[in-house]
């Protein structure tokens, strides 16, 4: 399983790829503004100061919404690094979009995806990641984790090349509810990474270790 940081936040960046796991990142319009990047000048810099941080794909969204405008965008996203996937959206003008960007080579993530039809033409346009948004639907009281999971069925069933891409993960659960049905990314909150690695008992046991020894070694 792949894990991608959900975040524009340099700073996280820098953190989760210290930590040694982090495999790629994950930005959208709302997180490149939460950290003020403002322009297209300085968010085109963010994107490459990202990709010099983590050695792995960052997916970059396009803004436009017309078919000729996310191809325009998308276009310039691409040029910036390697590592840029082309993020789009999934409507009509997306998928046809996402179709152009696989005939020229250009990786793409389809987000914005809330089920398995939307999933199944992302598939067959040729993206290299879907991006069905988990949280979201467990916010409205659907299951987002019963999607991955039909998803992945569906994919396996076809042979289909997309990388399914949990997004919208609130916490650590969602983590390990996604890798137990198979989704081959998960992008999360720094925190929910982190929180893989509590547990009460391994820094209890670590104590007794760390005290048995001071008791004979001193
Ligand atoms: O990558 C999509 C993700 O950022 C959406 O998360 O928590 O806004 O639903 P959230």
């Amino acid at each position: 399983m792949k894990f991608f940081i959900d975040t524009a936040n340099l700073d996280q960046i820098r953190e989760a790829n210290a930590l040694g796991v982090l495999d790629g990142v994950t930005t959208n319009p709302s997180l490149m503004a939460k950290e003020g990047i403002k322009g297209t000048e300085n968010q085109r810099q963010h994107y490459i100061d990202i990709c010099n941080i983590v050695d792995g794909d960052v997916s970059a969204e396009v803004i436009a919404t017309d078919y000729e405008g996310m191809i325009k965008e998308g276009e310039e996203l691409a040029a910036l690094n390697p590592h840029i996937v082309v993020k789009v959206p999934c409507t009509a003008d997306g998928i046809k979009a996402i179709k152009y960007f696989t005939s020229k080579g250009i990786r793409t993530n389809c987000t914005l995806v809330f089920s398995a039809g939307q999933a199944l033409l992302a598939a067959k346009a040729g993206a290299t990641y879907v991006s069905p948004f988990v949280g979201r639907l467990d916010d409205i009281c659907s299951n987002g984790v019963d999607l991955i999971a039909q998803i992945v069925v569906i994919y396996r069933n076809y042979g289909f090349k997309t990388q399914v891409l949990a997004a919208s993960i609130r916490h650590t659960q969602h983590i390990i509810q996604c890798a137990e049905v198979g989704a081959d990314v998960v992008t999360c909150p720094l925190s929910a990474i982190k929180g893989l690695l509590k547990h009460p008992l391994t820094d209890n046991g670590l104590a007794t270790f760390l005290a048995d020894y001071k008791r004979v070694n001193g």
